[in-house]
């Protein structure tokens, strides 16, 4: 039966022209100094000797006991790394360090407000908090071995202190990105049965006091809602011993950590041995469904992962200053701006606030005065600096030897602005693509031994084989200039273990596609599917193009379309809504909601304020959408099904392709009308879209 999908297949596998890019190399000091400088490492990391290569990531940690077996394949997908092994993740990321480094700076905390100083907290000081608090979770908490404590915490030193308190002690910590709503956190508690949430009273951003305790009791609700009750909320203080939320607190609920604290300052918490593959945290992202899916990251494979790649591809010493940018809230701040950083005993940057705060000259302040070496943020950042201050790089006398770029794909003109100003030509970069559910980077160049190129990730990262398939499952060859479905053909200690709660929807998501056979143990026969698009060009080196399910990257994470779409439909005058990507000069995509009213309603500014609000408070202002389109009826194919692809090709100028197939062909003019003369009007005609830009439109929405 020839169906709307059949046509999008082919069109998904159309060959996708490009300009390469030339490679640039990197600076002779660099590959002196590097970790990484021996091309035997590649021969070490040959997929004839997987899975046991894996030993020298493994090797960099301090175990209580050494494992015994590397990779477990018994029951498959669900891998097990370094069974046998037990170690603690906060013994290995500070206690190890105290006898070498015990004053050094672990952690060096940047307070929004230039007029606050920087903290530096050394490796003592840290063991000293993550040990109390420690003491007050098990004592006052009353948690132990894999419970699951979620979080609320902004870029504080409190956020890696509660981590490293819960690995201490084997509970599972769930961090909720501080700028999520307080709805979106409450679901996350009740899906991961948190009894205690701990949060912060207040924090700076763009010089503003944000009342974010306020968004505890709404996610305490919420949690409610969905049958789930919070016993305790922690609330750490901005400013110990002062209040800065309007917000009561809840008497017998809500407890100020500082006040308690007094009963457990200067305790000291033995660290739980914990098997290699017990949980260390979950990390909620966005999927096809509404529900989120909390990724299971482990102790043993997950640090291990995190450490070796940190090393090798950040180049990270101990002697370093290094600075990640991203918000600890997400997968990036988790991987690299504690547990890998911190493992390989070095000294990380935290920054409360926003780049652009006070002014454009911020970011590069900070990196000249703490003599900052490695440099991390995503492209979303680096457009915004270069936009708003695109000399500014060169009043400052700061010198990178190294910086990353993380998130989505960076377009050449802005790799090269990060290479030429903010680097000074004196910097590696490493583009490094992952995902939540990964741990650590899936593709990326080894910095000293092989080039960058502009807009291309490179090739897997040691020990990661991968693979490109298009949907009849054949394989798309290297340099074919084909695009298709990127799979990583094996197991990596990094790799989550299951979906909390759902294994069915684990192996289904990202198994099922390419599984040659389901009864198999033998893991060549499982790859993993990783959801993006991609085209490998001759040399090995991979192009992302974006998602290949409904999920839109806005600033370089991921939002769920049916979690934007739900979120519209609690408006009770819409009748339908479609979440699509447009293309945003500063934030990579940007949402646009499409609605449908009910029967008998006018559109009117009102109703799109009002979808706009009910976004913001079901999954927080980073969701916001850029525009709301009130139509007069979705295109539909013949089963109903709304057609994404039209509609992102309407709000993107783009090709609409064929819509002969359409229920409803008639409306897509009529839209295309309303919505482009509207954008025109407004000055919102976007720039020529890239190819690869245009293939992930034609593609939007075709995910099931
Ligand atoms: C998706 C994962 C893990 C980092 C934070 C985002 C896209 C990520 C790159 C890159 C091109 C990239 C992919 C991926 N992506 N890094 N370097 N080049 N695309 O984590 O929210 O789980 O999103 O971000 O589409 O699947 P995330």
């Amino acid at each position: 039966m020839a169906t709307d999908q059949d046509q999008e297949v082919s069109e998904a596998q159309i060959a996708v022209h490009w300009r390469e890019e030339e490679y640039y190399y990197p600076p002779a000091k660099f590959i002196g100094q590097a970790n990484a400088n021996d091309p035997a490492i590649f021969e070490r990391f040959r997929e004839e000797d997987f899975p046991e290569c894996f030993k020298e990531y493994a090797d960099l940690l301090t175990w209580d006991q050494y494992w015994k077996t590397t990779l477990d394949t018994s029951n498959p997908p669900f891998w097990k790394w370094f069974v046998g092994g037990r170690l603690n993740a906060s013994v290995n990321c500070v206690d190890r360090h105290l006898a070498t480094s015990r004053n050094k700076a672990a952690l060096i905390w940047v307070p929004e407000p230039e007029s606050e100083e920087t903290q530096a907290i050394t490796y003592q000081e840290l063991y000293k908090r993550i040990n109390e608090f420690a003491a007050l979770l098990r004592g006052f908490g009353d948690v132990g071995i894999g419970d699951r404590v979620t979080f609320h915490l902004p870029m504080v030193p409190e956020l890696p202190v509660s981590m490293l308190a819960c690995a201490r002690l084997g509970v599972i910590h769930n961090e909720v990105f501080g700028g999520f709503s307080g709805a979106a956190c409450g679901g996350r508690i009740a899906d991961s049965g948190s009894r205690i949430l701990i949060t912060m009273d207040g924090y700076y951003r763009n010089g503003e006091l944000i009342d974010h305790k306020a968004k505890a009791d709404e996610a305490v609700a919420a949690a409610k809602e969905q049958g789930f009750e919070v016993d305790k909320v922690l609330v750490w203080r901005r400013h110990p011993g002062q209040y800065s939320s309007k917000t009561p607190m809840v008497a017998g609920r809500d407890f100020f950590v500082d006040e308690l604290m007094h009963e457990y300052a200067g305790r000291l918490v033995d660290p739980v041995s914990m098997p290699a593959e017990a949980p260390l945290f979950l990390m909620y992202t966005s999927g096809t469904t509404g529900r989120p899916k909390g990724c299971v990251h482990s102790t043993g494979g997950y640090l291990a992962y995190v450490t070796g790649t940190a090393k090798y591809y950040q180049d990270i010493h101990p002697e370093d200053t290094y600075w990640c940018a991203a918000d600890i809230g997400w997968i990036t701040g988790h991987s690299y701006i504690v547990y890998g950083p911190l493992s390989l005993g070095t000294s990380s940057v935290m920054y409360e606030g926003v780049p652009l705060y006070p002014d454009a000259g911020r970011m590069w302040r900070i990196a000249e005065r703490l003599g900052v070496s490695i440099f991390h943020t995503a492209p979303t950042t680096i457009r915004l600096l270069r936009k708003f201050g695109p000399d500014e790089p060169k009043k400052y006398d700061y010198h990178f030897k190294h910086m990353t770029t993380v998130g989505e794909p960076i377009e050449p003109e802005v790799w090269r602005w990060y290479h030429e100003v903010v680097g000074k030509r004196e910097a590696v970069i490493v583009d490094t693509w992952w995902q939540t559910e990964n741990g650590g980077f899936l593709g990326s160049t080894l910095p000293a031994l092989q080039p960058m190129k502009p807009g291309s990730c490179g090739p897997g990262v040691l020990g990661i084989y991968p693979v490109i398939y298009d949907e009849e499952r054949k394989l798309v060859e290297v340099g074919s200039g084909r695009a298709g479905n990127i799979c990583i053909r094996n197991p990596w200690p990094g790799i989550f273990q299951t979906i909390w709660g759902q294994d069915e929807r684990f192996v289904e998501t990202y198994y099922a596609k390419y599984c040659r056979d389901k009864e198999s143990k033998d893991w060549r026969d499982w790859p993993y599917l990783a959801g993006d698009g991609a085209v490998q060009a001759a040399d090995g080196y991979i192009r992302i193009l974006g998602r290949i399910d409904d999920v839109i990257n806005v600033a370089g994470h991921r939002l769920g379309t049916k979690e934007l779409e739900s979120a519209a439909l609690t408006v009770d005058e819409i009748a339908e809504a479609a979440a699509v990507p447009v293309v945003d000069e500063l934030r990579g995509r940007a949402v646009e909601m499409y609605i449908a009213l009910k029967p008998g309603l006018k559109p009117s500014k009102e109703l799109e304020e009002k979808v706009i609000k009910a976004i913001e408070k079901e999954i927080g202002k980073i969701a916001r959408p850029k525009n709301v389109w009130i139509v007069t009826d979705m295109p539909k194919t013949r089963s109903g099904k709304i057609m994404r692809r039209v509609i992102a090709a309407i709000s993107n100028f783009t090709d609409i392709g064929d819509v002969t197939t359409l229920a409803n062909p008639e409306i897509v003019d009529s839209i295309r009308h309303q919505v482009q003369t509207e954008k025109a009007a407004r000055g919102e005609v976007p720039r020529e879209l890239t190819p690869q830009e245009v293939e992930e439109m034609k593609r939007f929405g075709q995910a099931e």
